[in-house]
């Protein structure tokens, strides 16, 4: 069942789409984001089926198949170079595992990452001797924080550097790098270019091909607005017959269906990543939510983030807080981190939920905003209003 696409004013405010907006004023898609209605529809009717019909006639097996190619489209890969994967913890953890380390390669990121993009090549340093360089956060003359493009390429310029591990954007600062000027210089030098993209992808621009992104891994439950535990892993087709699987299961092979007949022959394509049964429930209401975002472009949906946050800035700025995401060129993104130079953040956050519906984020001693294309713009005024001035 095919439906017509709708514009973007379709959605916004729109409670028949997003079930939460009567109840809450959501501003965490950072954090975990709520499920618009066609995903909780996905999840009922999985539910359903299974109850009365088992997998009989479910066509959810094809289903499964689409989301493959949607979410492919989505990034500007092929089908073949995308695998599920339960996390981005396990996307990233299969480039670590994936490959054979020696003592002494480099392997740089920046000093603020989230762990799920730090422990795997921590792991790297312990086991083999990889050397991980760090790239530190600063402070910029505007006041907001950046880890600087020109001290990436620098940090990543060494013979021994094998691979540069990125978030698209920065979960604590909001900050999105320049993927375009990085993939290219790693392309030049045979750099290996790993990206978590959960904090960009469904909202954000992402094109493997001119960014020359080697590997990436997305979970669905931020900002593409999926439920937990049902994300993507891109792997670059000529690197996938030198990508090691992280766990060998009865799917990895070709002859999957063969039960009797042992062969160990990996899958040509990114399915060679998948070891056994997939998370269904989770991945219909993936692709649910992942269509809606398809109804539109990227660029619509940065555009209307763009909005939004230009809106909320100016008032929080307004109240004297400090913003600490960057807004300059191409660095914004949908997260807006701030801080309050007096005010217990604790007390704020817990304020907006326990009085007034409001859910924000706190990380790393930063109030932290996430608004998504259907919030409006009436919730924003309401947040700056009940966020106390200075
Ligand atoms: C940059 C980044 N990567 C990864 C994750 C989550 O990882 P996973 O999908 O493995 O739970 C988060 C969640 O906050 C994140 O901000």
């Amino acid at each position: 069942m095919t439906e017509t696409p709708r514009q973007l004013a379709h959605y916004i405010g729109n409670a028949d789409e997003f079930p939460i907006l009567p109840h809450c004023d959501f501003f965490n898609h950072a954090g975990v984001a709520p499920l618009p209605r066609r995903a909780g529809d996905a999840l009922r009717a999985f539910a359903t089926q299974y109850e009365e019909r088992a997998y009989l006639d479910s066509g959810f097996y094809r289903q499964v198949e689409n989301l493959r190619a949607s979410a492919a489209t989505m990034i500007n890969a092929g089908p073949d170079e995308i695998a599920f994967v339960k996390n981005t913890s396990e996307g990233i953890a299969t480039v670590a595992g994936g490959l054979d380390w020696q003592p002494g390669d480099r392997i740089v990121t920046t000093a603020v990452e989230y762990p799920a993009n730090m422990y795997p090549w921590m792991d790297l340093e312990r086991r083999f001797g990889v050397e991980l360089v760090k790239v530190p956060e600063i402070t910029n003359s505007d006041n907001s924080r950046i880890v600087p493009l020109d001290a990436l390429l620098a940090a990543a310029d060494h013979p021994r550097t094998r691979l540069l591990a990125l978030s698209h954007v920065e979960y604590a600062s909001g900050q999105r790098h320049d993927l375009a000027t990085l993939g290219q210089f790693c392309r030049d030098r045979q750099i290996l270019f790993c990206v978590d993209a959960i904090q960009s992808m469904g909202v954000l621009p992402i094109n493997v091909r001119a960014m020359n992104i080697d590997y990436l891994a997305a979970d669905g439950h931020k900002w593409l607005l999926g439920p937990e535990g049902a994300g993507v892993f891109f792997c670059r087709r000529e690197l996938l017959a030198t990508t090691r699987p992280l766990s060998i299961g009865w799917m990895n092979v070709v002859n999957d269906q063969d039960y009797g007949n042992y062969d160990l022959t990996l899958k040509p394509d990114a399915r060679r990543f998948e070891c056994g049964t997939n998370n269904l429930p989770g991945l219909l209401a993936f692709k649910a939510s992942l269509e809606l975002l398809l109804h539109l472009t990227t660029a619509e949906v940065a555009a209307r983030l763009r909005t939004l946050t230009d809106r909320l800035i100016p008032g929080l700025r307004e109240k004297g807080y400090q913003i600490v995401s960057p807004r300059t060129g191409d660095s914004w993104s949908g997260i807006v981190s701030f801080i309050s130079p007096t005010h217990d953040h604790t007390s704020i956050w817990r304020d907006l939920r326990l009085n007034h519906n409001t859910e924000i984020a706190l990380r790393e001693k930063r109030l932290r905003v996430s608004a998504h294309l259907y919030n409006t713009e009436d919730q924003i005024n309401r947040l700056i209003n009940n966020l106390p001035g200075h």
